[in-house]
């Protein structure tokens, strides 16, 4: 069910995703660098986000010159339990299609540092990360202005997944969940913190995710099974971003959602 306060953007296809996704960061950045002097960012791992990062850091189109690079801080939504230089790194995958590439200043980027092979410590030493950073007191939530999200065909956003405790969770910022169909521990942040954010944008392309975003998007809520459900702003925008063969399967009334 798409929640009232949410907006839904139907696009071409990927290439058209990210550089509208592209616009979105811009205006979001320029706004709160211009209101508070600074932007935080939240980004999205996978394979979605890459051409995303690309076309941001790409010096031969428009956008580049328009991000406010050193009033930019860079955060993660999750990470996997590997260094920063695996092949599967999240931090990885933004540092070479972005960071490695802009003139972001080095202290701006908090990446999860997961290289630690106890993923419940690396997921508490985040957390302090985001206290510190966000000057939290006891109880208080970061607010980041923006997060990028993606969507798996299962359903699950950041590493949210079915079936997982970290779905549910409402007192910790950051969490390591193991996660059965990966073989794997994963840290996520959880969803009280993702739903307090300014903004969460979703990245939703390729027919494969057909079905997942009619169920999240028209279907009865069941985050449990759906996790991508969970996020659903009280004080912030949410915004679906999908290309058409992700969105060829929503009812016609949905599209006019823009
Ligand atoms: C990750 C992501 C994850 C991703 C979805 C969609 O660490 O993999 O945070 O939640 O966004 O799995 O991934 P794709 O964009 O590759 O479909």
């Amino acid at each position: 069910m798409l929640a009232a306060n949410a907006q839904l953007q139907i696009v071409a296809n990927a290439e058209e995703l990210s550089m509208v996704a592209a616009e979105r960061f811009i205006n979001l950045a320029r706004e709160a660098v211009q209101e508070r002097g600074l932007f935080t960012v939240a980004l999205a791992g996978g394979s979605t986000p890459k051409s995303l990062y690309t076309v941001l850091a790409d010096e031969r189109n428009s956008f580049r010159p328009y991000v406010p690079w050193d009033n930019t801080h860079f955060f993660w939504g999750d990470e996997r339990p590997v260094p920063p230089d695996h092949p599967e790194s999240n931090y990885r995958m933004a540092s070479e299609t972005m960071l490695s590439r802009v003139p972001v200043l080095p202290g701006n980027v908090h990446r999860i540092k997961s290289e630690n092979v106890d993923a419940s410590n690396t997921a508490e030493k985040y957390e302090q990360t985001l206290c510190n950073f966000f000057r939290l007191g006891e109880g208080q939530l970061p607010r980041f202005d923006l997060v990028f999200l993606g969507m798996g065909p299962d359903g699950h956003t950041a590493s949210l997944f079915p079936g997982s405790s970290a779905v549910n969770e409402t007192s910790r910022l950051v969490v390591a969940p193991w996660v059965e169909k990966l073989g794997s521990y994963r840290i996520t942040v959880t969803p009280p913190v993702l739903n307090n954010a300014g903004c969460v944008i979703f990245l939703v392309s390729g027919k494969e995710k057909a079905e997942t975003l009619r169920q999240v998007l028209q279907g009865d809520s069941h985050p449990e099974l759906f996790p991508a459900q969970i996020i659903n702003l009280s004080n912030g925008r949410l915004v679906w971003l999908a290309d058409q063969a992700a969105a060829r399967l929503l009812q016609n009334e949905f599209k006019g959602r823009n």
